[in-house]
């Protein structure tokens, strides 16, 4: 695996790829990698001639409030992980490589739909760092197909949505959700849960499931299916940020008749703010749609 610090470099090292006529696939990433990270690298792999995974913990997506000092950095780690992957190339630039002209005066890119709702409500701004690193990352790799974890459904759709809205050139794939054995949707934030909390923090995801099972028994109460939902997860002694029933590529709220669901929830434990989702169908082809 070739390690760059540069975009010249990088863009110099992929050029021959491109000149081969070689699709480059790629994984962009915060590092601190865990197994789910690995798994997006290998469905890159499994479509592409050459893998590019980048780490940059990207400022511009943390709040004032969050977690940006102490977001696991384990670049040695990673790297070893990285070489017992299918990656080819790591990108890993630092903050004045991305931003030469600063935080502040870094152009943005805004997607007005879809970011002030969800995460976007607790999390001002956060979507609007993600669009900007995502676009400046896209333009300095130039991928033919870009992977992207279901886990972060919202920031999925945001990026779908400023690719159709901007032209970009990319194929994005969604990759399933990695869980732990017991169902916990694998996450870098997930060391700052507690041990005491570990055994319960999975009623996020059974949570959100029953909402499943409900709809696709027939029970068209979404409002009153998200309630039961919170309440079960404050049982717990956790606070829910949002349990929402949404239209699976819009993320508006979804309407009795809509056939293709999303079902999102986060909860905030004494350390960490989790998510998790799921999506169904309710068409001919009714079910789970977890890809
Ligand atoms: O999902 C992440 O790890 C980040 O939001 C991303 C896409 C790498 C942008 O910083």
């Amino acid at each position: 695996m070739h390690i760059f610090h540069t975009i010249s470099g990088l863009r110099e090292a992929l050029q021959q790829h491109r000149k081969a006529g070689q699709r480059i696939g790629f994984v962009p990433t915060m590092g601190n990698l865990h197994d789910g990270h690995l798994a997006l690298i290998h469905q890159a792999r499994t479509t592409n001639d050459v893998v590019v995974c980048s780490i940059f913990v990207n400022a511009l997506q943390f709040g004032l409030n969050e977690d940006w000092d102490k977001y696991p950095r384990t670049f040695d780690t990673d790297c070893e992980k990285l070489r017992g992957s299918a990656c080819d190339y790591l990108f890993n630039p630092d903050e004045i490589e991305m931003y030469p002209n600063g935080l502040d005066t870094q152009s943005r890119v805004v997607c007005p739909t879809m970011t002030d709702i969800l995460c976007g409500a607790t999390r001002p701004g956060h979507f609007e760092g993600v669009t900007t690193v995502v676009s400046k990352l896209l333009n300095i790799v130039q991928p033919d197909e870009a992977v992207f974890g279901l886990k972060d459904y919202q920031q999925l759709a945001v990026v779908r949505r400023m690719i159709e809205d901007l032209c970009i050139s990319v194929l994005i794939t969604p990759a399933p959700i990695f869980r732990e054995t017991d169902g916990l949707a694998m996450s870098s934030r997930n060391r700052y849960i507690t041990e005491d909390e570990r055994p319960n923090v999975t009623v996020l995801k059974t949570s959100l499931y029953e909402i499943a099972d409900e709809i696709l028994s027939g029970d068209r109460n979404f409002r009153r299916l998200e309630q039961s939902a919170r309440e079960r997860i404050e049982a717990h002694d956790f606070r829910a940020d949002y349990v929402s029933i949404r239209q699976s590529k819009t993320l508006e709220i979804a309407a009795v008749d809509d056939t293709e669901l999303t079902i999102l929830g986060a909860m905030f434990t004494h350390g960490a703010r989790l998510i998790d989702n799921l999506s169904i169908r309710l068409d001919n082809n009714a079910g789970l749609k977890e890809i």
